[in-house]
């Protein structure tokens, strides 16, 4: 057995911020239809930022809270489906900004909202390789620039932000365990690329999506904890991919876990795709909420349609 813990978190999001109220004002929507069916009240998008630069910020916060100097990083993932650029990745773009070692294993990685969870995995098999132990796990993304915003159903879901993870890895600690899957022959879920010719635009078949969600949470709940060997109760917190609190609400109740367990910010946020997991941990850090020894079991899904779920313990 052999693992990484988390060592510290950042976070960044886009200055300005559109409330549901703001939204109804330029479609058929509002304030109650949102904020009831989905928990969601506002969310950041990006003016002038871009996603590398909400990418490089969290970073930079994630490695001065973890106290981990730049040039003791030897893997540099960032997971994103929105880069700024196709190349060089975003991954590069921190190489060059944060200082990171020439040596330092840096690429992109697309595995939409389950993103961090499939690079907190691929960064753990990557330490074990590596003459460092220091891991930057980056997800980012710019959802606003694929949404399509003349559809009412998906587009008032998602929000702009990047959350970052610095990892150790220790031979003598456990894996996080991570249970990673795909159904690729799904359609409910589609954002054409640029090698299609076509404009990438998001679409969804929402429901379909949110029972499949409220499925895949509560399975690789139960999937992490076993192949963990861990005990529910033991778990200090479960941080879910924040699409939907009613997705949440529904997959905690199934897992018979208390509300004092959950942590849910996408009310402020939306649905920040790759972000969503990190930006959350990011702000358990702030708030004084993780402590040496917590465990916490994530769980993403997303696009692909994609799952995961890992157990990651506090340093
Ligand atoms: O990370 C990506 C994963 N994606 C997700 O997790 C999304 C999962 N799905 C969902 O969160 C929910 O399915 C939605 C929030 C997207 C939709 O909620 P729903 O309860 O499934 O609503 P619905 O699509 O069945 O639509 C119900 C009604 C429809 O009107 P009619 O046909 O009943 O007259 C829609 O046209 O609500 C209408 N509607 C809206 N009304 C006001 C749809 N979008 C809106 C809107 N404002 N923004």
């Amino acid at each position: 057995m052999s693992g990484v813990k988390l060592r510290g978190c950042g976070h960044c999001v886009p200055a300005r911020v559109v409330t549901n109220d703001d939204l109804a004002r330029r479609m058929d929507t509002s304030d109650a239809w949102i904020s009831s069916r989905t928990g969601i009240r506002s969310r950041h998008i990006c003016g002038e930022e871009t996603q590398a630069q909400l990418c490089t910020e969290a970073a930079r916060m994630a490695l001065e809270r973890a106290g981990v100097r730049p040039e003791e990083i030897g893997v540099c993932l960032v997971a994103t489906m929105t880069p700024e650029s196709l190349m060089p990745s975003t991954a590069c773009a921190l190489q060059k900004a944060l200082g990171l070692a020439q040596d330092t294993v840096c690429f992109d990685m697309n595995a939409a909202c389950t993103g961090f969870v499939y690079a907190l995995h691929t960064a753990e098999c990557l330490l074990a390789a590596s003459p460092r132990r220091f891991a930057l796990v980056v997800g980012g993304d710019a959802m606003s620039r694929i949404v399509d915003w003349s559809d009412r159903s998906t587009c008032i879901l998602f929000g702009d932000g990047a959350g970052a993870a610095v990892v150790e890895y220790r031979p003598e600690w456990p894996s996080v365990g991570a249970v990673l899957g795909c159904d690729g022959d799904s359609e409910l879920l589609y954002a054409a690329g640029p090698g299609s010719g076509k404009t990438p635009r998001i679409a969804m078949e929402g429901t379909r999506v949110f029972k499949f969600a409220v499925e895949t949470v509560s399975r690789c709940i139960a999937q992490v904890l076993a192949r963990t060997g861990t005990a529910q109760e033991d778990v200090r917190w479960f941080v879910l991919h924040q699409a939907n609190a009613r997705i949440i609400d529904l997959a905690a109740r199934r897992c018979g876990i208390g509300a004092d367990r959950l942590y849910v910010n996408l009310s402020q946020y939306g649905n920040t795709s790759a972000a969503s997991i990190p930006l959350a941990l990011s702000e358990m850090q702030e708030k004084g909420l993780l402590h040496s020894g917590d465990r916490m079991v994530l769980v993403g899904f997303g696009g692909g349609l994609t799952w995961g779920g890992a157990l990651l313990d506090m340093a």
